[in-house]
């Protein structure tokens, strides 16, 4: 009867647990095998839960004090049988288990036969991610997104870096996680294998602004990558572009980019609170400081905001052509 009721109570957690999508979309090929690994995990803790609910129980219900019974009981001694076999084991298990993660570990971390890998880098800065695709990848000019784009069913390289503090490149739905650490070059790979878009967050606590340090990855067909790939090389703003259009390639910009997660501005229909109300404080204010204001974004802080929270890499993301495209709008949106 207690077997029934250990393997009982083993079965309701099991069901209750199992159906949890602990990883997500399990976007990756990564995720299937840690979601193996989860289940096993799961029904076997689920067992030894069980085993030591149900006997504890018994016990305290088998052997309660009778009414009337003044004793202390039986004296008891040592029962080195027991002793070794409550020892043995759960060594036995714990090793068991470690052994099947770290055969999972290497098998996820294992470089693909073919050497067909995609390379691509991954850099934190308080409180955004950019992503570097090499010449190899882009066929021309190093080219850095605040968005990842990744095709589906082929294996990325990120090797993960940081300009400042402690961040952790995370997609959850890629059951994949490791942090940035300054002075060190950290990789992982990952084949994501289920075309959609994720969030990436930041999965380590790296300042005021961690909650927003977010981006997200596509995963799209190999076509599809190719020409995204493709767009990114050409300029967003066409070369002599007339007011009214840079206006509009600067609306484009600011969506892209995400500025309305930390900016307020009526225009763009954005309510964001981190940093300063874009309507308030650029009010007539002219050109150069709204680029200022964006490229070196601690030389003037709008009061009541921090030093550091916005990203201070715009110069350097955006090119010459959207940045003036960025300013031009922000100028108009804000008369
Ligand atoms: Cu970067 Cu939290």
């Amino acid at each position: 009867k207690l077997a029934a009721a250990i393997i009982a109570l083993t079965a309701a957690i099991s069901a209750v647990m199992l159906p949890i999508r602990w990883t997500g979309e399990a976007a990756s090929a990564e995720a299937d095998k840690i979601d193996t690994l989860l289940d096993v995990t799961i029904v076997i803790s689920a067992f030894v839960f069980s085993l030591v609910v149900v006997l504890l129980i018994y016990a305290l219900w088998k052997f309660r004090v009778k009414p009337g019974d003044e004793s202390d009981g039986p004296p008891i001694h040592g029962n080195t049988r027991l002793e070794v076999i409550w020892t043995v084991l759960p060594a036995l298990l714990i090793l068991g288990l470690c052994t099947y993660s770290y055969i999972v570990l290497e098998d996820i971390e294992k470089a693909p036969a073919a050497a067909q890998e995609l390379r691509i880098g991954v850099h934190g800065e308080q409180f955004a991610w950019t992503f570097t695709y090499p010449e190899e990848v882009t066929g021309g000019e190093e080219l850095t997104t605040t968005e990842l784009v990744l095709p589906v069913d082929r294996s990325v390289r990120f090797s993960i870096t940081t300009a400042d503090v402690i961040h952790d490149f995370w997609v959850p739905d890629f059951a994949m996680k490791l942090d940035a650490v300054p002075g060190l070059t950290t990789h992982y790979r990952v084949t994501p294998t289920r075309l959609g878009t994720y969030p990436v967050v930041c999965a380590e606590l790296c300042g005021l602004g961690h909650s927003v340090m977010r981006s997200r990855v596509r995963v799209v067909e190999q076509a599809e990558f190719e020409r995204w790939l493709a767009e990114q090389s050409t300029p967003a703003v066409e070369e002599g572009a007339g007011p009214d259009e840079q206006v509009a390639a600067g609306k484009q910009i600011f969506a892209s980019e995400g500025c309305g997660g930390c900016h307020t501005l009526a225009d763009a229909g954005s309510g964001g609170q981190i940093g300063p109300n874009l309507d308030d404080v650029l009010k007539g204010v002219d050109e150069a400081k709204i680029r200022e204001d964006i490229v070196d974004p601690d030389a003037q802080i709008a009061a009541g905001y921090g030093a550091g929270i916005m990203p201070s890499t715009y110069g350097q993301t955006l090119s010459d052509s959207e940045l003036d495209a960025l300013v031009a709008y922000l100028k108009e949106a804000t008369k």
